[in-house]
């Protein structure tokens, strides 16, 4: 057993690699700026080719390989997974939101095109990722991908974030923002790149178990590092949940306890790999790099 540092790194190299392939065919699956509406099209790419750490198309594609998965398909899902995460941070970011300023290191959707623009280069991002999601030919896939999504997924956890802004909350009530805010697409990809390599329902529940956990520790080290890190190092606003009152894991058990209970889910989360007989190794390591990753 590798140190968790060692593995994070594995993750690193594995997740840059991958999102290589996966942007080249992000300029394919996007609109081109010279067709109309160019301001739309400019705004869509302007957050997709951002930066980030691509991490969704990289469970994608960690999950379709580790099931056997084969052809070329599986890109449609990679871009589809980071137009919806892309969606999601644009509209997470308007002013009736976090209002928050920069992301990716740059400024904010609304903050570069103006508040109608970002509310349209989200909605257009969310409906180009089903349209390339058809094109998998696979209705489960889609299917599963619009539950954790919607109102009983991302939506559902977002809209519950900003309706407990300012108030106390218990740990009930933020486990079920942030399963549902963040560890629903985090699982998502994970059950699509599953869906389309054909695994069976017994390693699809052993791979969302996975996801959960996973999940749950990237929205505690997402809520740390809001607290512990600059707005540089993070290339988001740093220390904008404490200034709108959010519903954190350090806002109810401090850093500490909340450092431990992401551990704690990493733990778990390579315990439950154990129930598959393929070679999760690059499931391991993304674990990893998730407890220890500084943005
Ligand atoms: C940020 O997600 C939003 C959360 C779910 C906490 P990421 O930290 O994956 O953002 P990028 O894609 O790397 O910018
Ligand atoms: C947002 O959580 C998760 C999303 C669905 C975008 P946060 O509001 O904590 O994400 P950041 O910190 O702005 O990236
Ligand atoms: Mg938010
Ligand atoms: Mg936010
Ligand atoms: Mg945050």
């Amino acid at each position: 057993m590798q140190s968790i540092e060692k593995e994070a790194v594995i993750a690193q190299e594995y997740l840059a690699r991958i999102a290589k392939e996966a942007e080249a065919k992000f300029d394919e699956h996007l609109p081109p700026v010279s067709d109309r509406p160019s301001r739309l099209h400019e705004a869509m790419r302007y957050s997709m080719f951002a930066g980030g750490k691509r991490l969704r198309p990289g469970l994608v594609k960690a999950a379709f390989d580790m099931f056997g998965g084969k052809g070329d398909t599986i890109w449609y899902a990679t871009s589809a997974l980071e137009m919806l995460h892309t969606f999601s941070l644009i509209h997470d970011d308007l002013p009736c939101v976090d209002n928050d300023d920069y992301r990716r290191g740059k400024l904010t959707s609304h903050k570069k095109f103006g508040e109608s623009t970002a509310v349209m280069a989200g909605d257009a991002l969310c409906v180009q990722a089903f349209e390339l999601m058809g094109k998998t030919g696979n209705a489960k896939a889609i299917e599963t991908l619009a539950h954790l999504l919607g109102t009983y997924g991302m939506i559902g956890g977002e809209m519950t974030d900003i309706e407990c802004e300012g108030k106390e909350v218990d740990l009930e009530i933020v486990d079920y923002i942030h399963y549902h805010k963040t560890a629903a697409l985090i699982e998502a990809s994970l059950l699509v790149g599953a869906l389309l390599a054909g695994a069976s329902e017994e390693n699809m529940e052993i791979i969302r178990k996975y996801g959960r956990s996973i999940g749950l520790a990237f929205q505690i080290v997402d809520d740390i590092l809001d607290i512990v890190s600059t707005t540089e190092e993070l290339g988001k606003d740093a220390g904008s949940d404490v200034e709108k009152g959010k519903a954190t894991y350090p806002s109810i058990m401090g850093l500490e306890k909340s450092r431990e209970r992401a551990k704690e889910l990493y733990e778990e989360s390579v315990r439950v790999l154990d129930g598959l007989s393929c070679d999760t190794s690059i499931l391991r390591s993304i674990a990893a790099f998730i407890i220890t990753r500084v943005k």
